[in-house]
C-alpha cells in the first residue's frame, strides 16, 4: 500500500464542538499549535494530520475498528490511510474553513448535543459544503457525555429536522464522545462506508493545491545550511517525481502602478514527503508536501497559499477578472437572525474563494444570472471551476452563494 493518504477529510462545524479534540482521538496529533490558538483555546489556521483506519482481526461485532498499530498485544490491520484537515468554526474565520473545503473529499459536521441544533456555523459550514460540491458527510454528535440519553435523542430529532431537506438529509448521525473515546470506532466503520476514496485522473496535467508554505529554518541557521522553501497542499490530479521542475501559478504578487500582478515562479522539487516519510513520486490523494529550492523567504508566513502548483506551461490561466455563472442562496445562514439574500449589485464588493484562494472581487458588470468581476488579486483557475462567494453583511463576510467560471 502506498506510503500516501488516499484521501482527504474535513472535520467542520460550530465553535467549540470538537473538531480539533476528534482530531487528536483520531490521529494522536493535537493541531491547535499557535500561541494565539492555545492562549484562546479556538483553532484559527487549517490543522493538519493522518491517521490510518485499521481493522480488528477476527473480531466480530463492537470495537473492530481502530486507530492503533495493535489492539491487546495483536496487529490490526491496515485498511486505508486518511489525511484530515481541522476546520475552525469560529464565525470570523469563514474564509478559512472555506479555502480549506476545496481540500475535502468528504467531512464531518460535528454538533454538540449539549446545545440547540442548529448552531449559526452548524449551518453556515454545511451550507459550505453543500456549495462547494462535496457530498459525502458523516453528522457527529458530539459530547454525548454531558447529558441524558432522552436528551441525545431529543438532540438527534433536532439534528434529523435541521438535515431535511439539504443534500445530507440522509447522512448517519454518529452519537459520540471525542474526548472521552466513545464511538470512535462506530465512527470509523461509517466513514469507511459513507466516505469512500473518489476516482482519480493521475495522467492529467498535474495540478497541486497549495493550501501553506513555509520556511522550516530556525533563526540564525547559516546560508549552507539553509533548507529551502516547503510548500503544503493536495495532488487535485496527475503526477510528479522527485526532481521535477515545477511553475507555480499565480505564484508571488507585486504591485506595480497600483495594480497587483502576478508572476509565475519556476522552481526544482528536491523532494517530496507524505506525513514524515519521503516518497520518489506523488499522486492524487491527501496532503503532501513539496520541498523545493525556493528562497524560504519567499515561501514564508503561507505566503504562496492559494496558488497551484504544475509542470511548467500546463497550468490554467492567471485571471485578472472573472465571468461567473452564478446561483445566489434564498437566505443568509450563519448570523443569528436569517436574512434574505439581496440580488447583487454594481461596484458590489464580494469575497470569492476559488481553490484555496481567497480574492476580493468588485462585481463591473452584472446580467440576469452572470457578473463579471474585477479582482484585487489575480488567481489560477480552470473554466468550470466552483467559486463561492460572500458578502459583507454587518461586521463580517457572509456566504450568498457560487460561481461557476465561464471565461
Ligand atoms: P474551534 O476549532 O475553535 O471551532 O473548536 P473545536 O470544534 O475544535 O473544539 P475543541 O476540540 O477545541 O473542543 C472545545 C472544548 O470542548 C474543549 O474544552 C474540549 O475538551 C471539549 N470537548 C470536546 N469534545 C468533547 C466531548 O466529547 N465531551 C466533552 N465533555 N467535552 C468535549
Ligand atoms: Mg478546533
Amino acid at each position: 500500500m502506498s506510503l500516501q493518504p488516499e484521501i482527504t477529510i474535513g472535520l467542520v462545524g460550530h465553535v467549540d464542538h470538537g473538531k480539533t479534540t476528534l482530531t487528536e482521538r483520531l490521529t494522536g496529533k493535537w493541531t491547535d499549535t499557535h500561541s494565539e490558538e492555545m492562549k484562546r483555546g479556538i483553532t484559527i489556521r487549517l490543522g493538519y494530520a493522518n491517521a490510518e483506519f485499521r481493522e480488528i482481526s477476527g473480531k466480530k461485532g463492537t470495537e473492530k475498528y481502530t486507530v492503533k498499530k495493535k489492539v491487546e498485544g495483536k496487529e490490526t490491520k491496515l485498511l486505508r490511510k486518511v489525511s484530515f484537515v481541522d476546520a475552525p468554526g469560529h464565525e470570523s474565520l469563514m474564509a478559512t474553513m472555506l479555502s480549506g473545503a476545496k481540500l475535502m473529499d468528504g467531512a464531518l459536521l460535528m454538533v454538540a448535543a449539549n446545545e440547540q441544533c442548529p448552531q449559526p456555523q452548524t449551518a453556515e459550514h454545511l451550507m459550505a459544503l453543500e456549495i462547494s460540491g462535496i457530498k459525502n458527510v458523516v453528522i457527529v454528535q458530539n459530547k454525548i457525555d454531558l447529558i441524558s440519553e432522552d436528551k441525545i435523542i431529543k438532540n438527534y430529532e433536532q439534528i434529523k429536522k435541521f438535515l431535511k431537506g439539504t443534500s445530507y438529509e440522509n447522512s448517519p448521525i454518529i452519537p459520540i464522545s471525542a474526548q472521552h473515546g466513545v464511538n470512535v470506532d462506530l465512527l470509523i466503520e461509517t466513514i469507511e462506508k459513507e466516505i469512500q476514496t473518489p476516482k482519480r485522473n493521475g495522467k492529467a496535467d498535474l495540478q497541486i493545491i497549495i493550501a501553506r508554505s513555509f520556511d522550516v529554518n530556525k533563526p540564525g541557521t547559516k546560508i549552507k545550511n539553509l533548507i529551502g522553501g516547503v510548500l503544503g497542499g493536495a495532488v487535485l490530479q496527475g503526477s510528479i517525481n522527485e526532481g521535477d521542475t515545477i511553475e507555480i501559478k499565480p505564484g508571488r504578487t507585486v504591485e506595480e502602478q497600483n495594480k497587483i500582478v502576478a508572476k509565475p515562479i519556476i522552481t526544482k522539487v528536491i523532494s517530496l514527503m507524505t506525513g514524515t516519510e519521503k516518497v520518489k513520486i506523488l499522486t492524487p490523494g491527501g496532503s503532501v508536501a513539496l520541498l523545493t529550492e525556493l528562497d524560504p523567504g519567499v515561501v514564508k508566513s503561507d505566503a504562496l497559499a492559494g496558488s497551484l502548483v504544475g509542470h511548467k506551461g500546463k497550468l490554467p490561466d492567471v485571471l485578472y477578472e472573472l465571468n461567473l455563472d452564478i446561483k445566489l442562496l434564498d437566505r443568509v445562514v450563519g448570523s443569528k437572525e436569517e436574512l434574505k439574500v439581496d440580488p447583487l449589485k454594481t461596484n458590489e464588493i464580494l469575497m470569492l474563494t476559488v481553490n484555496s484562494a481567497a480574492t476580493v472581487g468588485i462585481i463591473k458588470e452584472i446580467s440576469k444570472d452572470k457578473i463579471n468581476c474585477s479582482l484585487k488579486k489575480p488567481i489560477c483557475a480552470s473554466k468550470g471551476d466552483r467559486v463561492t462567494i460572500s458578502r459583507r453583511i454587518g461586521t463580517r463576510f457572509r456566504l450568498i452563494g457560487y460561481g461557476i467560471i465561464n471565461y
